[in-house]
């Protein structure tokens, strides 16, 4: 079996759940090929796998505008090449499920069969830092689901993707993200603690940084994946404004998990419903 990862990733969470599941597929067999999802990226011709991931972080209810525009370079015809969403998101909110209701009328109009979506929640890279904790509980909560739903997608289980009325009205309205972040992206600057590294420009998946006279300049096609304002080693980017959610810095989840008591206020009971589905499932063997 041949399994092709169309994944777009801001800040490296969905990155680390797909490469994850890639892992898994590969201890079955499978043959797997990766595709970062960037401005000007390869496209491959989806006909020669049997499996499709396309992994993408919800932002705003949706999938990031460059998603959309990945999809409308696909090939026409998926062919008989079953197709499973991948996606993460900061909260367990029913209202994220509605992001993948564009992303499957833009993939069936195409050709391609979605069998199903996977939602993993991982922290926030934007609104506000969740703690260590709180990371170390996403991931195990990741770690004891993918073995389980790894052989689903590769038994090409189909799962109904939950993209009612109600959800597609909200992903709708806040599609306006789109049109929006390019705008809000233009008063993204700079700080005096900038270095003049350059890592957020070499980053950005847009290649909307350039760098003149060692700081950074913010062209017109942000996307608003923060990866420039998250990764920068000083904390130099402010973002306009979104600046009083700006997060800055990798997530440490290898730390002990936070325990009940010490789950984030905000939305705490969702995210005890969410661990604790999660956590009727062993953890593998290798990774306690
Ligand atoms: C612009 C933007 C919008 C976001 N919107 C949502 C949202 O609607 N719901 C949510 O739960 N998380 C939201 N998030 C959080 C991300 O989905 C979450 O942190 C995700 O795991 C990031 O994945 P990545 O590291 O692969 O980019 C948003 C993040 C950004 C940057
Ligand atoms: S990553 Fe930060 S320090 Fe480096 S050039 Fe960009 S803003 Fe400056
Ligand atoms: S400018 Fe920053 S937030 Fe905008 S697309 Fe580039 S890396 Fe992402």
């Amino acid at each position: 079996m041949r399994a092709l990862f169309n994944v777009f990733s801001g800040t490296g969470n969905t990155r680390k759940v797909c490469l994850a599941l890639m892992e898994e597929w590969k201890k079955s067999g499978v043959e797997c090929k990766y595709v970062e999802i960037e401005k000007d990226c390869e496209v491959r011709d989806t006909a020669n796998f049997d499996r499709m991931v396309l992994g993408y972080p919800v932002h705003a209810f949706n999938a990031p505008q460059i998603v959309f525009d990945f999809i409308r370079r696909l090939p026409e015809s998926g062919g008989n090449t079953l197709v499973y969403l991948v996606k993460t998101s900061g909260e367990p909110l029913k209202f994220n499920d509605g992001s993948c209701a564009h992303v499957f009328d833009l993939l069936k109009r195409k050709g391609y069969k979605v069998c199903g979506e996977y939602h993993y929640v991982m922290p926030y890279n934007m609104i506000f830092r969740h703690s260590d904790g709180m990371a170390a509980r996403m991931w195990q909560a990741v770690l004891r689901r993918l073995p389980h739903e790894s052989a689903e997608m590769l038994a090409g289980k189909t799962i109904p993707l939950k993209k009612g009325p109600a959800r597609r009205a909200v992903s709708f309205l806040l599609r306006i993200e789109h049109p929006a972040m390019p705008l809000i992206g233009r008063g993204f600057r700079a700080t005096d603690a900038c270095t003049g590294c350059g890592k957020c420009a070499r980053g950005c998946p847009q290649k909307n940084i350039t760098m003149a006279g060692g700081r950074p300049v913010f062209g017109n096609h942000c996307i608003g994946c923060v990866r420039c304002s998250f990764g920068c080693p000083q904390d130099a980017i402010k973002i306009g404004v979104l600046n009083g959610w700006r997060v800055n810095g990798e997530y440490d989840f290898s730390g002990e998990p936070a325990a009940d008591g010490e789950v984030c206020r905000y939305c705490r009971k969702s995210y005890l419903k969410y661990f604790r589905g999660a956590e009727k499932l062993p953890l593998p063997r290798d990774k306690k």
